[in-house]
């Protein structure tokens, strides 16, 4: 379970064994690791604390056992982990042989066999992001050295949606976002969509949503032709995150209805001397480089397959039709928790692709 050629990443452990987390290669020795600023990033990830998340109580408290000495990485691999405490094996037990529909059980159970383990999703399960979260952090100390700054948001939730571009300074996006726990930077819409999360659970239901990200101050060229492009490897490694089902850059879909005149972006000087576009309907990405402008990408999210009602399935072992009810705690929407899951991986690709185009050390 790698990613990366020269930011590498590794992750480790699965839901229910005794830790998730990751172990980065690349970061060069000196670079200082702060350790509040990437317990911060996996306390916006984490469920506990949260009105409207599973209700598994994980404290997700970040320990650093090799790579970092003083405050500095050394150089070497860094190792980083998360303990899980709250380990319900049971409802999962129960499941044997009945694949729960939504989930990876069933390919898994194919390819694996019946001793894989599958509690609490196993190694499919949004567990795992724990290391993209961890690894993301240093990615980004890396990137704020080079001027390069990163926030995602909750765009849509169900049928809520922000609509338009939110043409804020990144610190103010940050700062609105923060403010409410669905991670949308507009409080009308948060509160809509805090009750249609609510209603959802309420009616033993869940919902999908959209999550948009934005990079600003990216040099121009990053990216590695022909089969490394900047789009690739960010769609790479945004598929890994469970539950992620469609990646779009710029207008993404929508050009597909748009004329060649109105998708080009039209170069001009802006007044720092530096070329710029009118318009960036192709989300900072010409040929798979980075072209200067802001990065701008979204990520669908599909409703979290786990709902607490019954669900026709098939028993494996006695081949014939059945039901399950999927118990266990589980976030009504997984959005406000992928935000910041989003944002990690974003960060990753960008300090991977920046060092291997000789643009970080
Ligand atoms: C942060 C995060 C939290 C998640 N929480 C849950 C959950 O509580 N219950 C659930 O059924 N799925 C949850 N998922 C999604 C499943 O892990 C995922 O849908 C499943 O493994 C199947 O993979 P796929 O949807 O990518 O095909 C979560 C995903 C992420 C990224």
């Amino acid at each position: 379970m790698e990613f990366g050629r020269s930011f590498r990443i590794e992750l480790f452990g699965a839901s229910h064994g005794p830790e998730v987390g990751v172990v980065v290669s690349g970061v060069p020795a000196g670079t200082p690791v702060d350790v509040a600023a990437l317990q911060h990033d996996l306390d916006r990830r984490r469920a506990m604390g949260r009105r409207l998340a599973s209700r598994r109580q994980e404290p997700d408290e970040l320990l650093i056992d090799r790579g970092v000495h003083g405050g500095l990485a050394d150089g070497g691999p860094i190792r980083m982990h998360v303990a899980n405490v709250d380990v319900r094996r049971g409802p999962y037990e129960r499941l044997k042989g009945r694949p729960r529909p939504g989930h990876a059980d069933y390919p898994a159970l194919v390819r694996y066999g019946p001793g894989v383990d599958l509690s609490g999703g196993g190694i499919f399960s949004g567990r795992m992001t724990v290391g993209i979260v961890a690894a993301g952090g240093l990615a980004k100390t890396l990137l704020a050295a080079r001027g390069i700054g990163i926030a995602a948001f909750t765009r849509s939730i169900g049928r809520v949606a922000l609509r338009g571009p939110v043409p804020l300074p990144l610190a103010e996006l940050r700062r609105r976002r923060d403010a409410h726990e669905v991670g949308v930077p507009d409080r009308e819409r948060a509160s809509e969509m805090e009750r249609a999360i609510a209603a959802a659970r309420r009616s033993g239901d869940s919902l999908g949503g959209v999550i948009e990200c934005r990079a600003e101050g990216l040099p121009v060229g990053v990216g590695e032709p022909f089969f490394d492009p900047l789009e690739s490897e960010l769609a790479h490694l945004l598929f890994a995150v469970p539950a992620v089902k469609g990646v779009e850059f710029g207008d993404g879909f929508a050009v597909a209805r748009a004329t060649g005149r109105t998708n080009n972006d039209a170069f001009y000087w802006d007044p720092a001397g530096r070329v710029a576009t009118r318009t960036n309907h192709a989300g900072g990405i010409l040929g798979g480089l980075s072209t200067g402008m802001p990065l701008v990408l979204r990520v669908a999210v599909k409703p979290t397959p786990s709902v607490p009602r019954p669900q026709e399935t098939v028993d494996l072992i006695t081949r014939e039709g059945a039901t399950v009810v999927v118990t266990g705690r589980h976030d009504p929407c997984i959005v406000p928790r992928a935000v910041v899951v989003v944002e990690a991986a974003t960060a990753v690709v960008l300090a991977d692709l920046m060092m291997r185009g000789g643009f970080l050390p």
